[in-house]
């Protein structure tokens, strides 16, 4: 039984968003293989999937149907996350379930993701791992942005790599527009930026960067610069079959801190695991992973960084 902290006041749990700019690369498998080890380390932890239109975390821990779903705690049908909250098979693990069913509630308002990132911070529990659906939507973004430590999960295939790419330089993006809300002429001109074949010739965050420093002056410049440093996502490349598949993180490390002015942390890889794989397509719980799996083990090194 889980024993619940003295003061709950207290305990504010880390969060984690697990993002990347492409279906199927393997979000919601690397947030369950962390969120495992995490668990097994003895820490409470809380999986929660955000995709509100199609979720499928739930299938993955061997859940059906789950009873309550974050679309509830927006419908107002309880009044805190903990109530949402399912038990699953692992230890120390509990589970916040999206929706599978295409609702209005898809693409949440301002107001309900607010909602949703007030109640994750009040959980009681030592970590929060988000998984974020696919697709570099504005409520994934938020999410990932929100959070104390982004993951960026890839393939090594080329379009994974351009999607995780593009997901970090909308991530910026969406970050810069958030810090020049109070300057109408910056976020007119990020917003330009923004455009890749804008008239400005504005390509990358440096040169976007020294617009700004020309308009706007050294200490504009200097606060931007630094907020946007904290963004610093780990990169995990999943589904690497040789050694020169693992250089795909190496990749869009480089080409980040070239374009993009920031400098994420190439983590590590996690191999493609055959037994992983048919236990998905065979619908058997990803909970009955143990430590012989592949993936498993690869999951252990970087859960181990991350923490
Ligand atoms: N390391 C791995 N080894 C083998 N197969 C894997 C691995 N990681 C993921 N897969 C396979 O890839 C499929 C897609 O993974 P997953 O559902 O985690 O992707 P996703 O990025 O969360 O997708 P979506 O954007 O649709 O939510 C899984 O069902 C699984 O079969
Ligand atoms: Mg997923």
């Amino acid at each position: 039984m889980r024993e619940k902290h003295k003061d709950s006041n207290v305990r504010k749990p880390k969060l984690w968003a697990v993002g990347g700019g492409k279906g199927g690369v393997g979000k919601s498998v690397v947030s369950l293989l962390l969120a495992f080890w995490l668990a097994r380390k003895g820490k409470q932890t809380i999986l929660v999937d955000t995709d509100l239109g199609g979720a499928n975390l739930h299938t993955l821990l061997g859940i059906k149907s789950p009873s309550r779903t974050l679309n509830d705690f927006i419908a107002k049908k309880y009044d805190s996350l903990e109530e949402i909250c399912i038990e699953s098979e692992i230890e120390n693990l509990r589970l916040i379930c999206g929706a599978s069913e295409v609702l209005s509630l898809a693409n949440p308002q301002f107001a309900q993701k607010v909602k949703i990132i007030q109640g994750v911070l009040k959980l009681d529990c030592d970590y929060v791992i988000l998984d974020l659906g696919g697709g570099a939507s504005f409520n994934f973004l938020d999410f990932f942005l929100v959070s104390h430590q982004k993951i960026l999960v890839l393939t090594p295939q080329p379009t994974s790599i351009q999607n995780a790419y593009g997901f970090m330089r909308n991530a910026v993006y969406r970050r810069l527009t958030q810090l020049s809300r109070q300057m109408p002429s910056l976020q007119a001109l990020v917003k330009t930026a923004m455009n890749p074949k804008n008239e400005l010739k504005v390509r990358t965050i440096k040169e976007l960067f020294q617009s700004i420093h020309d308009s706007d002056g050294e200490k504009v410049i200097e606060g931007l610069k630094k907020e946007i440093q904290k963004i610093e996502p780990a990169i995990i490349t999943n589904m690497t079959r040789d050694t020169k598949d693992k250089n795909a993180g190496r990749i869009v490390q480089l080409v980040a801190e070239k374009y993009l002015a920031i400098h994420p942390l190439d983590l590590g890889s996690v191999v493609y695991d055959k037994h992983l794989e048919k236990m998905v397509s065979g619908m058997i719980p990803l909970t009955r992973l143990d430590r012989s799996c592949e993936a498993v083990a690869c999951a252990y090194e970087l859960a181990t960084k991350l923490m």
